[in-house]
């Protein structure tokens, strides 16, 4: 071996134990492993050696339990997550148990939300953010919440992190958004986009589950950590399970990255990450329907 090559062997293995070095850490910090000091753990979100966006810093004020938790799965520096711990989500209602009956329409799901005051999320928000696409997709995306974007628009995934999740569709999955069905955990935007507390989820989700019921996807994409920890019903360190198969009553669930993160952590590996669970979810999909090519 020449000496350029073995330079070139030991840098290629310094970075490889760097990356795995900052997945451990972010990892141990999810499931609230005290040991490892919060700014240890938002130093290593920010991307450590690798060149980081500047309102990364903010995370180091966010507190030890929700540091990495927002890097990997939440959707900026202000959610702070801090009902993650408890948020695994309660058992979910699916259609037949809720009031929209056996096999309801999403236009029968919007109907019983009405004009919800049912959580205090409603105290801030323009507009519901229902979901928006194709009733009949085969694929279905399942973000957190609205952000101000949504929330003004009323249509969910249409600030930046929203023209990434449609590009990755586009032009990654040769879809149009419209092919797809998208929505959120809750319908109403958090304040100053924190992640919604845990009985803000639990009071939102069955209409989640009128979601699934009335679209029937074939896969479910959940994209970050609490749309992941609500229907696998636990709560989850999304390193861990991003990328694996999972099952939601039936339906095949593939856990992602959300675009926040990656717009955030926008590295070769994290993009080859979620482009390898899309086309995971895709292949999936036209599996089971019989459209595989
Ligand atoms: N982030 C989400 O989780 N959902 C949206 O609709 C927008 C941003």
């Amino acid at each position: 071996m020449t000496v350029g090559a073995a330079e070139r062997t030991i840098s290629e293995e310094a970075r490889d134990l760097i990356a795995s070095a900052r997945e451990l850490v972010l990892e141990l910090h999810e499931e609230g492993m005290a040991a490892v000091p919060a700014a240890l753990a938002a130093e290593t979100a920010a991307g450590g050696l690798e060149s980081a966006p500047s309102s990364q810093a903010a995370v180091t004020a966010v507190p030890a339990a929700s540091a990495a938790e927002t890097a990997a799965g939440g959707v900026g520096p202000a959610r702070r997550g801090e009902a993650h711990a408890e948020s695994a989500a309660e058992p979910v209602l699916l259609a037949g148990q809720a009031e929209w009956g056996l096999d309801p329409s999403l236009e029968d799901v919007r109907a019983v939300i009405g004009d919800c005051t049912r959580c205090r999320l409603h105290e801030g928000r323009t507009h519901i953010v229902f979901g928006d696409g194709n009733p009949d997709a085969d694929l279905m995306f399942v973000g957190e919440g609205p952000g101000e974007n949504e929330d003004r628009r009323g249509l969910p995934f249409v600030g930046r992190a929203g023209e990434l999740l449609t590009q990755m569709i586009e032009k990654g999955l040769g879809l149009q958004r419209s092919d797809v069905y998208i929505c959120n955990v809750v319908k109403c935007r958090p304040p100053g986009n924190r992640t919604p507390l845990a009985d803000e989820v639990a009071t939102c989700s069955r209409f989640l589950d009128g979601q699934i019921a009335a679209v029937q996807p074939r896969v479910i994409v959940t994209l970050g950590k609490p749309a992941a920890s609500l229907l696998l019903g636990r709560d989850v360190a999304i390193t861990k399970v991003r990328g694996t198969w999972h099952d939601y009553h039936g339906i095949p669930l593939m856990p992602t990255f959300h675009p926040a993160y990656l717009l955030r952590q926008y590295t070769v590996e994290n993009r080859r990450r979620v482009w390898d669970d899309l086309k995971a979810a895709l292949a999936r999909a036209q599996e089971s329907s019989g459209t595989a090519q």
